[in-house]
């Protein structure tokens, strides 16, 4: 038997882990989708995308408690089954770069219809990033409308931001370094703190659960993935700094920044810049927010650009060691937005592709361990696509380190010179060791310029 029952709405990322982590210590979760390919793989204990562990995780769960995890193609019954429902859809960005929340809409709408039918005590869950406002006055107003139940006293109200970072999803999901509760009222939060008390157990004497309002907690996400880009654009500022004095290096720099007790290191890395589903979307998000309260983000709009400007300045390096690079044959190493994905939304090497071409480059060769197939949907012909590293590197006169895979970590300087026409490399990531690689090919690294 088990104690609680959930509805997930929506599979993506953040829904389908979240339910097969609840599913795994014996929750009960009716997952649902509009999508009948998705259910019907979900159905069959089959991941509908890569994510570390989930498809063991739903082996397990396949194997063992296949009842505990189901997914319907009908929200309603999922709601009128379950006593919590999750809302976990996608909050994508529009053309004008603000938020998208026309899933959320129709979810609320759908979970009003079932409210409709519904006599006891529902609690709602807001787990999609949304801007402040969004749950009480769409989610919240949108049930009341359709199904003429109060929040705060016929249902539950609460918003839950998620902090987990792709790859790590599942981790993230079972570990989580703090619970964010927004609550409508102190029987929301109560509900929900409850449920998590089950579910975490002991895991929650290191990790403290925070109660506060439901714009609050809205917040707290935005919160989050703007300082992340912004430590990761305030170390590209110094790493184009360190550019100006021979003999700095942006990676000692900061450490040296980042051994502070205040600071740490992590989301220091200077490089060719963020992408993923998430940066772009919610920084822009929250400043067209903001600017349509009256408040135009000047810090954001900042994050962006030089983020975004990293793409110019690998290029520019890559000239300044190789020439006019017209007519010459150039080499992306990694495709994706991050190590360990194949996912290419946002990915620094589109930007990249995108100022080659404008410079008059047109013979590209890409090579990304998992992402040359979703790589060919984002750019399509305007690169050519290489099975193989070596393939990659063969005829090419200046390569660019786009995404630190491990495969990558292993090259050494001959391998370039054994491969390439010219042995020029111009690493985005900082990944090799510059000492070595300076003394032995052409060589340039972001955040560092060494004379000679
Ligand atoms: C990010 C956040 O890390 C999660 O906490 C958040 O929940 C998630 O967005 C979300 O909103 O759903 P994700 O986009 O999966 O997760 O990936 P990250 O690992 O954060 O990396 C994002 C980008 O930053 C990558 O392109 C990576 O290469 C870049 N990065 C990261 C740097 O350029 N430098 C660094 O030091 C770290």
């Amino acid at each position: 038997m088990y104690k609680y029952s959930v509805s997930i709405l929506g599979t993506g990322f953040i829904g389908l882990c979240s339910a097969a982590c609840f599913a795994d210590k014996d929750i009960k979760v009716l997952a649902s989708t509009h999508n009948e390919k998705k259910a019907n793989m979900i159905n069959e204990g089959k991941a509908p995308f890569y994510e570390a562990d989930l498809q063991e995780m739903m082996d397990d769960i396949k194997a063992n408690k296949p009842e505990l995890l189901q997914c319907l193609l009908d929200p309603v019954k999922a709601i009128l089954e379950t006593d919590i429902s999750m809302i976990t859809q996608g909050t994508p960005m529009r053309e004008d770069k603000s938020i998208n929340l026309g899933y959320i809409e129709s979810t609320a709408r759908e979970i009003g219809e079932a409210l409709k039918h519904k006599d006891s005590y529902h609690l709602v869950v807001v787990r999609s990033t949304v801007v402040p406002g969004t749950a009480r006055n769409l989610v919240g107003k949108i049930i009341t409308e359709v199904s003429a139940k109060l929040p705060g006293k016929d249902f539950g109200l609460c918003m839950q931001p998620e902090f987990l970072a792709e790859g790590r999803s599942i981790e993230d999901t079972l570990k989580p370094d703090r619970i964010v509760i927004g609550e409508f009222d102190e029987q929301s939060g109560a509900t929900l703190q409850e449920f998590y008390e089950y579910f975490y157990g002991d895991h929650l004497e290191n990790c403290p659960i925070l109660r506060m309002n439901l714009e609050s907690a809205e917040l707290v996400k935005y919160g989050n993935n703007c300082l992340l880009s912004t430590k990761i654009s305030y170390a590209n500022e110094f790493a184009n700094f360190a550019q100006l004095v021979p003999n700095v290096d942006i990676v000692q720099v900061m450490k040296g920044v980042g051994l502070d007790y205040r600071i740490n290191d992590r989301f220091l890395g200077a490089g060719v810049g963020f992408g993923g589903s998430c940066f772009h979307k919610d920084v822009n998000a929250i400043k067209a927010w903001s600017k349509s309260k009256g408040y135009p983000s000047r810090l954001l709009e900042a994050v962006l650009d030089i983020n975004d400007d990293q793409a110019i300045r690998i290029v520019d390096m890559a000239e300044e060691l190789a020439g006019d690079l017209k007519n010459k044959r150039i080499t992306l190493l990694g495709l994706a937005f991050k190590p360990g994905t194949d996912d290419m939304r946002q990915a620094a090497s589109i930007r990249v592709v995108k100022e080659l071409k404008k410079r008059g480059i047109e013979d590209i060769v890409g090579y990304d361990p998992k992402a040359n197939e979703t790589a060919e949907i984002e750019l399509g012909s305007k690169i050519a696509y290489a099975g193989s590293i070596e393939q990659a590197l063969k005829d090419s006169e200046c390569a660019l380190l786009i995404t630190e895979w491990d495969e990558f970590k292993n090259l050494k300087p001959d391998d370039f010179t054994k491969h390439m026409r010219t042995p020029n490399l111009v690493d985005g990531r900082r990944l090799y060791d510059y000492d070595l690689f300076i003394k032995s090919i052409p060589f340039r690294a972001i955040g560092r310029i060494n004379l000679e």
